[in-house]
């Protein structure tokens, strides 16, 4: 079928929408009709080129949300009409790993999904070359390319989710949100009660201050550099803000009678702020969990008695969600009015607006664009 998609042509320039030909699903394949996906950091990251893993031609976007059309032979856990969110982080329940309670990572599709192709090392997206009028493949981006009309995912990289949720909230599941509430619910297990500090209010630090807030956290106290931004985290259960900046350890340090916070959350992508997470973390037991993406080469610079002294450090993929199974978990919360999802909407836009995505993005205009595919 002909699809309309934004292409990543080559590295640092815009997107390209243009129609190409998306392959029916084969085994264990799902084709999806798209109706909405959010933009996010990691695919302007690929745009830019300074990811090293980075591939083009490819068709970006991971955070979809959208309705079953068709299933490839042997799908058995989706039907046609079933409404569904994108995972990049799939969950096959049958490898070591999707086995075990202590991890989310999945093994059984990393090596394909990392270089762009389908479990079976092939690619669905496809067009016409313009000269001798071959087919030319182009790769799928984190096994998802959901800024398009349609796609074709493995069924293990699909959560069924309520059809009750709007699609246009549900996508934001597929990636931060769900990392910040998992980041706090998984990953740290917040206990009732308890001290929390979240630096960064984006997408993934205010998912995290929601999370602290559901796990009955007594304090949550979010660092940001934006003013605006501290307001909207406010909204999902902060109960102190401050500026972040070089003082921020001695603030957390003075508001805990000196011994720092039962947790720590970083959501920056800054080592210097991972340090600092790191250094409010109370002595005896404090647990820092890291969920941003450093540069390329940078690394963590921790005080090994800062470890010593009781003090542990957690990381954090996609929050230690097993997609298929608690992205419905998550999604249901949503609809039962624990987690307000609206407040992080901030424009609307079409496919052929995706780059004003971007640029909105680097703006820090707003939390998340939705892209309205259907
Ligand atoms: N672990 C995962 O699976 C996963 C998933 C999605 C995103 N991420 C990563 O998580 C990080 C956050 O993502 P996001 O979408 O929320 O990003 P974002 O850019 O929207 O938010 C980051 C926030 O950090 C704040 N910040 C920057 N410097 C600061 C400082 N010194 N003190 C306090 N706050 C500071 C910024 O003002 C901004 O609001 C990124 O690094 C992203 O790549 C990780
Ligand atoms: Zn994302
Ligand atoms: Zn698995």
């Amino acid at each position: 079928m002909k699809i309309r998609a934004a292409v990543l042509e080559e590295f640092g320039a815009p997107l390209v929408v243009q129609e190409i030909d998306l392959e029916g699903p084969r085994a264990g394949e799902v084709l999806v009709r798209l109706h909405a996906c959010g933009v996010c950091h990691t695919d302007m990251y690929t745009a830019s080129g300074v990811d090293p893993s980075g591939y083009a031609p490819t068709v970006l976007g991971h955070e979809g949300a959208g309705v079953v059309e068709s299933v490839g032979d042997g799908v058995t856990s989706l039907a046609v009409g079933d409404h569904v969110v994108t995972l990049f982080s799939p969950q096959c329940r049958e490898c070591v790993h999707c086995r075990s309670d202590k991890t989310n990572i999945c093994l059984s599709i990393r090596d394909q999904q990392g270089n762009g192709y389908l479990p079976d090392g092939t690619t669905r997206l496809s067009r016409r070359r313009s000269g001798d009028g071959t087919s030319e493949p182009i790769r799928h981006f984190m096994g998802t390319s959901t800024f398009a009309e349609a796609t074709v995912m493995p069924e293990i990289a699909l959560a069924k989710i309520n059809p009750e949720a709007p699609l246009d909230r549900a996508c934001l599941f597929a990636c931060g949100l769900s990392t910040g509430l998992g980041a706090a619910m998984n990953t740290a297990r917040v206990e009732p009660g308890s001290f929390c500090v979240v630096f960064g209010a984006g997408m993934v630090g205010l998912g995290a201050v929601a999370g602290a807030r559901l796990r009955g956290a007594e304090r949550i106290v979010c660092v940001d550099l934006s003013e605006d931004r501290l307001e909207l985290a406010k909204g999902q259960g902060a109960t102190d803000t401050f500026l972040g900046g070089a003082d921020a350890v001695e603030r957390i340090l003075e508001m805990t009678g000196g011994f720092g916070a039962d947790y720590t959350f970083e959501a920056t992508g800054s080592v210097k702020v991972m340090r600092q997470a790191v250094e409010a973390a109370r002595m005896g037991w404090g647990l820092c969990t890291v969920t941003g993406v450093a540069g390329k080469g940078e690394t963590l610079d921790v005080i090994p008695r800062w470890l010593i002294t009781g003090r542990r450090i957690a990381g954090s993929s996609f929050g230690g969600v097993k997609g298929r199974d608690q992205v419905p978990q998550l999604v249901q919360r949503y609809l039962d009015g624990d987690i307000d999802v609206d407040a992080f909407l901030s424009h609307r836009i079409s496919l052929d607006e995706v780059n004003r995505g971007f640029e909105l993005m680097h703006a820090q205009d707003g939390i998340r664009s939705i892209i309205a595919l259907a």
